[in-house]
Order: structure tokens, then C-alpha cells, then sequence
């Protein structure tokens, strides 16, 4: 990624904002355009105002900087597409329609699409999600992380452009708020905690998902995007996988360090999203194909959250 421009859109989401952070000190500031609908609330930089469902923005971005290589960011969430689903499709199918043709026109080297555990759905074995296996989502955004890697392949087979994906669990950072996701609990109840208050949780005690590390997802996205083609061996979205965790039991894991926390549930609709998707993912093919592995589990993450949202003063 030395040789070309890397282009971040969503650069000042929750992922983007530690993305393009990462990127930046890695291959130069002025190396990295990070684009986004809304300047930065938690970026240092300066923000390229793009909204991707618009194409011609978009190749104006990409054909002005001789960008090489794209990491597409930007989309709804889980919950906020759920919300709205027909903003939902727009955005998150527009805009990455957009990016495959600007980036197959103008010569792009590597795309990378973030998928989600979302593509899952009530066919899966939610024990242990497969690589390869049935995904028959039930939501909106479960629906456009599935057409999106489907597309991401199809412009593979077909032009040879070079995307790559990632299947994120949930992501848990203190880097960056989440924003309308189903997993969001995982970061929020940590805000709570180091304030000494008690926490609210929407989803049941008992509700059990695949979740990661910011640090891990990050250096995930990289690794992959990094890797020699012929280690690239999965054109949809990998499986990635680190931790597994409930609501009970980050509470749990969060009262060894705030042994007087309280969580109260109290689950909503995001409820019946969390329940389409599965408990675990086997994340062999990426572990085997480029070499992935995780760094933090439950007690370590904990530990590094609680010490940097103490020592960092984030009020996010
Ligand atoms: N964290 C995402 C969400 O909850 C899942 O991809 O929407």
C-alpha cells in the first residue's frame, strides 16, 4: 500500500476513525484521503466531504488522488437500517455499487468491504457459524452485507478486481462510539462503568455473539489487505473470530475491575436482531489462508478498555 493513495470512506465512523488513525501513522499522512458524510468528531484530520451514493463525487475523489487502494467504510448499522430499511439498501448497496465501478473504471489495485456476522440468519448452525454455509439473513443490513460480498466476488470472477472482506463480529473500542448497531452494548456499558453508574442493556442477559477487540479488527482489516493474492483464497467475506461473549458475563468480567457495577436488562428490538445471528464463527479459512489470529479475549480487552477510557478521559 506504499506504491498508491489509499482512500477511507466512513473514515470518521467508529471502525474508520481507528482505520484511517492506523493507516496514517503507518504509510504517511498525506498518503491517506479520509472521506466521510460528516467531519471529524474523534479524527484529527482533515475530512474529504463525500457521500458515496453519489458516483461522480466518488470518481472525482478517486481519479484526483490516483487512489490505489479503497477501504469502504461507510454504511448503516443493524439497528439504523433496520429503522429505515429502504435508506438502509440505498446507502449501503449505492454506495458500494459505486466504489466497485469507480474503482474497476479507474484502475484501482485492492477494495476492501466490511461484512458482518449479520449475513447469518436463522438457517445457520449459530453454535458455530460455517465459512461456507447458508446465509439467510432476516434483516436489512444482514441482507446488503450479503449482496455486497456477493457482488464484491462477482467483480472478481469478472474483471479481476481485487476485493477482499472481512466478516467483523461485534467491535468494542474506546477509540470511537458506535452508532446504531446491535452490538453497541459491548461499548456502551463500559462508558457507564468507569463513570461508577449502572447500566441499562437492551439486549437479554443471556444473549450471546461474536465480538473483537478494535485493535484486532484493525489490525484484521490491514493483514488481509496486506496479504499476497494467492493467499486470498475467499472472495466473500471471511469469518474472523476472537471472543464470544453475553451480556452477563461482560458484566462479569467488567465487576473484577467495579465489583459494585450494576446492569439492569431491559431488551428492545434489537433483541430479535442479536437472535438471527449466531453465538460463534469458525474462522479457520482465515486463520489457515493469511494467517489471522487474535490477541485479546474477554478479560484482556476489559482490562485495556477500562485502563484507557480511565487514563485517556474520552467523553465520548
Ligand atoms: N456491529 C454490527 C451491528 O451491530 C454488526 O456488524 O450492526
Amino acid at each position: 500500500m506504499r506504491n498508491a493513495k489509499i482512500l477511507v470512506t466512513g473514515a470518521n465512523g467508529q471502525i474508520g476513525t481507528v482505520l484511517t488513525r492506523t493507516l496514517k501513522e503507518r504509510f504517511g499522512d498525506s498518503h491517506v484521503i479520509a472521506s466521510d458524510i460528516r467531519p471529524a468528531l474523534h479524527g484529527d484530520w482533515e475530512t474529504t466531504i463525500l457521500d458515496v451514493t453519489d458516483r461522480a463525487a466518488l470518481d472525482a475523489i478517486v481519479r484526483t488522488h490516483r487512489i490505489g487502494y479503497i477501504f469502504h467504510l461507510a454504511a448503516l448499522l443493524s439497528a439504523t437500517a433496520e429503522q429505515n430499511p429502504q435508506k438502509g439498501w440505498q446507502i449501503n448497496m449505492d454506495g458500494w455499487t459505486n466504489v466497485l465501478e469507480v474503482a474497476r473504471k479507474a484502475g484501482v489495485q485492492r477494495v476492501f468491504f466490511p461484512s458482518s456476522i449479520a449475513v447469518f440468519g436463522l438457517h445457520t448452525d449459530r453454535k458455530l457459524a460455517p465459512q461456507f454455509g447458508p446465509l439467510t439473513p432476516t434483516t436489512m443490513y444482514g441482507v446488503t452485507k450479503v449482496s455486497g460480498e456477493l457482488l464484491g466476488q462477482y467483480y472478481w470472477n469478472k474483471y479481476g478486481l481485487d476485493v477482499r472482506s472481512v466478516r467483523y463480529p461485534g467491535i468494542i473500542g474506546y477509540q470511537s462510539p458506535p452508532g446504531g448497531g446491535t452490538t453497541d452494548y459491548a461499548v456502551d456499558i463500559f462508558h457507564k462503568a468507569v463513570l461508577g453508574r449502572p447500566y441499562t442493556c437492551f439486549l437479554g442477559p443471556d444473549t450471546r455473539l461474536p465480538m473483537m477487540y478494535m485493535d484486532d479488527a484493525i489490525r484484521a482489516t490491514i493483514e488481509l489487505m496486506m496479504a499476497p493474492p494467492e493467499q486470498v483464497k475467499v472472495r466473500i467475506g471471511y469469518n474472523i473470530a476472537a471472543m464470544s461473549f453475553t451480556p452477563a458475563e461482560l458484566a462479569d468480567a467488567i465487576r473484577k475491575h467495579f465489583p459494585d457495577f450494576e446492569v439492569q436488562y431491559a431488551p428492545d428490538f434489537r433483541q430479535q436482531i442479536a437472535a438471527s445471528w449466531p453465538e460463534r464463527v469458525d474462522d479457520r479459512h482465515a486463520r489457515s489462508d493469511w494467517g489471522w489470529q487474535h490477541r485479546f479475549d474477554l478479560e484482556a480487552m476489559t482490562a485495556d478498555m477500562i485502563a484507557h477510557l480511565q487514563s485517556d478521559a474520552v467523553a465520548l
